[in-house]
């Protein structure tokens, strides 16, 4: 069995848009998943849901945001940036020694088409900062629309890993493979900030054009692996 497989998810803000996509592929692709929320009853729902899509073939369970970081290898974090810190704070002791994946994008309605980013470079290398050394941080999957996440079709949008370091970003391509995605090492957390930023260049591009899901490939290149 891959070894990866062995690994527990859990995806904090599981229950939104986003969260739900992924962890639906990262169950189908056999992980163990941990939906986490404010309120346990409501990531339960969201549980049951993502088992059902999956005829009942999955490990899926619904808890509170601080109980699925506990219990967990590998910590997503899917919430609007208006929540991310103080979620982070709330999980911080959880998360130490452990990778979080920074999924957040730091958009400050109602200008979501303009690149605003915060005091520290961006929404990763803040959370970096909350949550400290002892916690690798990579930001992932700012540019894929949650809008095909929860269905079978292939994902045309290519997905810009960056992080604290190459073996937490190779951790990270893992995972972003699993959910039936490319993924490219995009080089260390402080480049967070072109990948976070480029969301609101997809936002306005979808209203310029009459779009929903824009997204982003990386062409030239010719993978060895
Ligand atoms: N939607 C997309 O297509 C997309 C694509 C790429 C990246 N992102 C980024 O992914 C993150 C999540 O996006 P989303 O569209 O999934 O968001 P969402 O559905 O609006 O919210 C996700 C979850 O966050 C929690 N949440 C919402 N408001 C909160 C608050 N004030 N305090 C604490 N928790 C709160 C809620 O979970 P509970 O109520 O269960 O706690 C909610 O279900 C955002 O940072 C977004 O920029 C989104």
């Amino acid at each position: 069995m891959n070894e990866s497989l062995l690994l527990t998810i859990a995806v904090l803000g599981g229950t939104g848009k986003e969260g739900k996509g992924l962890a639906y592929r990262w169950a189908k692709a056999g992980y163990r998943v941990l939906i986490g929320s404010r309120a346990s009853a409501k990531a339960v729902t969201a549980a049951s849901e993502i088992i059902q899509l999956l005829e009942g073939s999955s490990s899926v369970v619904g808890t509170t945001n601080l109980e699925a970081a506990q219990q967990a290898e590998i910590v997503v974090l899917t919430v609007p940036y208006a929540a991310h810190r103080e979620t982070l704070e709330s999980v911080k002791e959880a998360l130490q020694g452990k990778l979080l994946v920074d999924v957040t994008v730091p958009l400050v309605p109602p200008k979501l088409t303009r690149v605003q980013m915060p005091p520290a470079g961006s929404a990763a290398q803040e959370a970096k900062e909350i949550v400290g050394e002892d916690v690798e941080v990579v930001a992932a999957f700012q540019n894929v629309s949650f809008k095909y996440l929860l269905g079978e079709e292939d994902l045309d949008s290519d997905v810009l890993v960056t992080g604290t370091s190459k073996k937490a970003r190779a951790e990270v391509l893992t995972l972003v493979e699993a959910a039936g995605l490319t993924g490219w090492d995009a080089g260390p957390i402080e480049n967070s900030v072109v990948v976070e930023g480029l969301a609101s260049v997809l936002i306005n591009i979808n209203k310029q054009y009459g779009s929903k899901h824009a997204g982003i490939k990386i062409t030239g290149v010719t993978r060895n692996s």
